[in-house]
């Protein structure tokens, strides 16, 4: 079958993110706060979930019209049994160039071998504090930081590259900015400081809990010589810089400050097979009535490309401007950061 790149406003569909579940064994203050997602949560049922196969034909799917990123994302996504079958399929998609899992690390120290193994190159760690208290009030569940740096030490060992995503929330967390950046700097890890952002409904987000990008640069800056990076492509999610003399690199990624939706080009699966156009949709369109009808992968596709044709999202850019928009927003722990 030939490629048909689905190109709208100079936005293809390039990078897809999915997920494979919406729970997670955390309950991060800024994304699944535990007032909300108490023992009652209903999460989804496990017939609701894409399987595998499913997954993977879709994946396939997202190839030929053009897609060459997918980051697989939950929820936690190492809570998805056998999650190492899933990438295997996926490492064999031919043109798929880049596959990453983002993750809390919970269970990196136990799954990093089987990870891979079955093929992963790489993954991005949530990891939002140093100091024990803070991370442990952030997560919300008491899980210390020495578990998580042993699963990020030990994925290093076996070889993934690692990237750590730290959520900076003015008051809470923004005096780890430093201690953090001298960690992982010493570490050669890439760590990426990102705006607290308003996703979802339910994580009391505020502007006055923003730390912005160009703050949290400056501040670097006071103890680091940071030299920027060209962005590797157009519309990269970080702003990258080198610390002098190093190959290691600092990102921030600045969704609120300096929104990038002019050239994003990423589309999102939820773990129930709805997908959405953008981080903040309201609108989804449900590809597992399509996976589990007998549609087949030609009609899937222009479904697809028709969605995307049709795309205005740039929500970023206009949250303070269309404040009436913030309604019925999907939470984060669903649709996958
Ligand atoms: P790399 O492929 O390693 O460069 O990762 P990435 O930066 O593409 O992805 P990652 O999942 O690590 O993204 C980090 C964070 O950036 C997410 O958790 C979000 O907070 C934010 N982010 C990523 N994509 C978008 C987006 O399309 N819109 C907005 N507003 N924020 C995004
Ligand atoms: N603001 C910014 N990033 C968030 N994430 C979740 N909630 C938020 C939020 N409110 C991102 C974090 C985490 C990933 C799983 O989702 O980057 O690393
Ligand atoms: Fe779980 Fe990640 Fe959300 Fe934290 S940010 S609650 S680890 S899905
Ligand atoms: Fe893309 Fe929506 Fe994020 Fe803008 S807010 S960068 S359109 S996902």
């Amino acid at each position: 079958m030939g490629q048909r790149h689905v190109d709208f406003f100079n936005r293809p569909l390039h990078d897809l993110r999915i997920s494979v579940t919406d729970r997670c064994n955390f309950r991060c203050t800024y994304c699944m706060p535990k007032e909300i997602f108490g023992v009652d949560y209903p999460f989804m049922p496990p017939e609701h979930l894409l399987s595998f196969q499913e997954i993977e034909r879709l994946a396939t799917l997202f190839v030929q019209m053009g897609v060459r990123k997918i980051r697989l994302t939950g929820g936690e996504p190492l809570l998805r049994e056998n999650l190492h079958l899933l990438i295997e399929k996926l490492v064999a998609i031919p043109g798929l160039e880049d596959i990453g899992l983002t993750t809390n690390g919970f269970y990196l120290e136990r799954q990093a071998v089987q990870l891979k193994q079955s093929g992963l190159k790489r993954i991005n760690v949530s990891f939002d504090a140093l100091n024990d208290p803070v991370f442990k009030s952030m997560n919300n569940v008491g899980v210390g930081t020495k578990r998580i740096l042993r699963g990020i030490k030990k994925a290093m060992d076996v070889g993934l590259e690692v990237k750590v995503n730290m959520v900076v929330k003015k008051g809470v967390n923004d005096q780890e900015v430093l201690p953090m950046a001298h960690f992982f700097k010493n570490l050669h890890v890439t760590l990426r400081f990102i705006e607290f952002m308003d996703v979802g409904q339910t994580n009391g987000w505020n502007l006055q809990q923003v730390v912005t990008g160009k703050e949290m640069v400056e501040h670097l800056a006071s103890q680091f010589s940071l030299k920027p990076v060209m962005p590797s492509y157009k519309g990269e999610v970080a702003k990258r810089y080198q610390y002098e003399g190093t190959e290691t690199e600092v990102g921030f990624i600045t969704s609120v400050s300096q929104a990038f939706c002019a050239d994003c080009t990423r589309g999102r699966i939820a773990a129930d097979g709805k997908f959405y156009t953008c981080l903040f949709a309201t609108d989804w369109y449900d590809l597992r009535e399509l996976l589990r009808s007998q549609t087949s992968d030609d009609e899937i596709m222009a479904a697809i490309a028709s969605i995307w044709k049709t795309r205005t999202d740039r929500y970023s850019e206009t949250r303070s401007s269309q404040p009436e928009k913030n309604k019925g927003k999907i939470e984060m722990s669903y649709i996958g950061g």
